[in-house]
This record gives structure tokens, sequence and C-alpha cells, in this order.
């Protein structure tokens, strides 16, 4: 079957019976999108509020990372790491450059990206710290979603992600976020690194207090342990800041990249460290064989690119406080709690009114895409190419749908 040729109920019903049910999206079928905007199958055009949770902070389609990517597709896409590629090493050092890194490992989605920042925080234990080989542990936080294979959701806190998976792989100690105080009493000299996400996307958008991640950056160095900051969400550009580590002027060992470092084209992510830290691995021992290729590789340096102008960072914040001072109008008017920070936002909704689910129906109808997580949370992400007044018209559609 051709595309176009499906209708929206055509193609649920077609899902429904021959995929897995590992989703449940909002009965929106796309066919088209452009900037912040995407169409449906029948035509309706809908605002693009979610951004494939940060995945489209460029939006749908922009321009130079088409260009980026049609230009690598006509000369070569894929090679495996047995052999050398022209978009490697530049592709490396200018993501290695914007974070102030010396050293990058390209993977493909997040999930492998945290993976291998496991793995290299644990090789760096044994080999560097000295822990005794196979006693590592690493200190994550409550609440956090760091991805979906085995070792990540053996300590995730979520029971839906975490429950009917095991075995489980041992060495993570799991306290409370947003207390630097509990990360240092859980660490003890086996542990190599603490794990975590400097605003936690998925838990809702919490923002935790200020001075937090100033606080575990000293922990980690006082106690010889790496900060490792999962920015697969939070970082590129989302919060205003290129990293929402820079919010507190922390840099942390390792960073952790994925979702907008694909421009929204191919699956892109990254581990970024000093030689001291990724130095420690050695040919054979971590790989993917489409981990770092060449459309890949075209892809993230537009992303680059388009992050060095600052731009995007800039229209984050600016905007960010627009839409943060809009959405606070309505706290206590259906709105129970507004968090966030840039062009990112989690809003609570009173259960009077409905589930988060229901509201997100609500808006669909009413031209918004957003998603809800956790019963009666909403996360608001638009592309950062959003404009003010599309900003405006969508805190006015969640308006309209609440208690005046
Ligand atoms: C902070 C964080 N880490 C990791 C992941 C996993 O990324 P992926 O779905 O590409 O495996 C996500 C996805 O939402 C995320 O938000």
């Amino acid at each position: 079957m051709m595309a176009g040729e499906m209708t929206t109920y055509d193609s649920l019903a077609l899902e429904d019976e021959r995929s897995a049910h590992n989703y449940h999206p909002l009965p929106v079928v796309v066919a088209s999108a452009l900037g912040a905007w995407v169409t449906d199958v029948d035509g309706k055009r809908y605002l693009d509020c979610l951004a494939a949770y940060s995945a489209l902070n460029f939006g749908h389609g922009h321009p130079e990372i088409l260009a980026a990517a049609r230009e690598q597709l006509g000369r070569v896409t894929l090679t495996s790491r047995a052999f050398h590629h022209d978009q490697f090493g530049p592709f490396c050092a200018e993501l290695g450059d914007l974070a102030g890194k010396d050293m990058v490992l390209p993977m493909n989605t997040g999930a492998e990206a945290v993976e291998t920042a496991v793995k290299v925080a644990r090789k760096w234990g044994y080999e560097v710290k000295g822990v005794p080989d196979g006693a590592a542990t690493i200190v994550v936080a409550e609440n956090n979603f760091h991805g979906r294979t085995t070792t990540i959701v053996s300590f995730s806190t979520d029971p839906v992600a975490h429950d009917h998976f095991g075995p489980y792989t041992p060495g993570f100690r799991i306290v409370p976020y947003g207390d630097a105080a509990a990360i240092e009493a859980a660490i003890d000299e086996t542990t190599v690194a603490v794990l975590i996400e400097p605003i936690q996307g998925e838990a809702g958008v919490i923002v935790p207090p200020a001075g937090y991640l100033r606080a575990v950056r000293e922990v980690c160095t006082r106690r010889g342990v790496l900060f490792v900051a999962d920015e697969i969400q939070s970082g590129l550009g989302r919060t205003g800041e290129t990293f929402a580590c820079d919010r507190e002027g922390v840099r942390p060992d390792m960073y952790v990249l994925g979702k907008a470092l694909g421009g929204g084209v191919v699956p892109v992510s990254a581990v970024l460290a000093d030689r001291d830290v990724l130095g420690v691995l050695r040919p054979g021992q971590h790989g993917s064989t489409f981990g770092g290729n060449p459309l890949a590789c075209a892809v993230g340096r537009a992303v680059v690119r388009l992050l060095m102008t600052g731009e995007y960072q800039a229209r984050a914040r600016q905007l960010g406080y627009r839409l943060h001072e809009r959405l606070g109008e309505l706290l206590g008017h259906g709105l129970t709690e507004v968090r966030g920070v840039g062009l990112w936002a989690g809003i609570d909704i009173d259960p009077a009114l409905g589930t988060g689910r229901e509201i997100c129906e609500r808006l669909a109808v009413r031209g918004v895409l957003a998603k809800d997580t956790h019963g009666a949370t909403i996360r608001l992400a638009p592309p950062l190419v959003v404009e003010a007044h599309e900003i405006d018209w969508a805190v006015d559609q969640l308006a309209a749908l609440l208690p005046r």
C-alpha cells in the first residue's frame, strides 16, 4: 500500500492487529511534517508540542540538516567501523569541541549510549581507580529514565518499565533525586560513577533544586567517582543552554547524548569524555555496526553547526520564558503545578478535569500534540523553531479545556 492511501481508521486497525502493543499512541496518523507542524493522513494539521521527546529540537525537515543528509546519501552511507570514512573524525572533533571533551564514542540510540557509559565507567573503575574486578557500583536516582535495555531497566524504579524483565543486572544503588547528600552516603570504595539526568524528562520534567548539579560535581570530584550526565533529552539546546549542566556551570566527566543529535533524521547517540576515561577502551572491547556511520556523522555535524550558532539555545531561553509565563497564568485554573526550564514544561492537570491522557486527546482534537506521563502530567517540548505566536496559540488551546 502506498503512503497516503490509508485513512486514520485503517491505520489504527492495521497497527492494532499487526504490531506489538508496547506503546499507546494518540490516535493521530502523521503523513508529513515541516518545522513545528505535522499533517495527518486526513489532512489535519497539528502543532507538534512533543518534538519526538526532544529528538526534533530543530524541527521537522530542517533545511540544513536535510541538505547534509541528502549530500551524504549520494556519497556513502555505511562503511562499518572496519574501515575509516571521511565524516567520522570531523564529527568526533566538532562534537567534542562543542562539549569541551577530548574524545567521542558514537553509537545509535540513547539506551546504547547509556550502556556504553556504564561499561566505560566500570572499566575505568577496574583499570584506573583500582576497584576489585566485578565489584563496581554506580549510583543512580529514583524515577530515572535511561532507556529500555535489560541492564538499564534493572535500575528503573518504574514498575511498568522494570517488572518481569529480570534477572536484573546488579551493581546499581538508587538514591532520591535532587539530594546530593544521599549520593554521597551511597558512595563507597566500589563506586565508579554517579549517573543522573540533569533534569528528569520522563519522570515529568523534574528540575532538581538549585545547586544540586554543582553539589554532585563536588561530591564526585572529592570521592573520586565519575559524574555521568545523561543529557539525551535535556541536552542540545532544549533548556536554553547547549547542555542542562551549563545552567549551573558544571562539567560532568561523561556526557551521554542522543535524540536531537540525529537531527530527527537518523538515530545518533554518543558518549563524550576526556582521554583518561574514554581511553580505557581498546580495539574489540566495544562497538556497533552502525555507530558513527557516514550518514549519522554528516547529520550530526550539521546539528553541531546549528548549535555552534547559539541561535537555538537563545530561542529556547526566550520562548521558554513566554511558555512558562503563559502556563503560570493557568496555575490554580486546572493546572496544579508547572515545572521546567527553556522550551520544556511538565504540567500537572487537576485530576477532577480528567487524566493527562484525556487532556492530550482533547488537545489533539484542537490541533496540539502533547504527551502525558505518569497519569496526571503532560509534557510540552515543542521544536526550538516554534514561533512565539504558536506557543500562545497552543497555550490558548490548553486554556480552553480548563475552567475559567
Ligand atoms: C534521559 C534519557 N536517557 C535515555 C533515553 C533512551 O533513549 P532511546 O529511546 O533513544 O534509547 C531517553 C529516552 O527517552 C531519555 O529521555
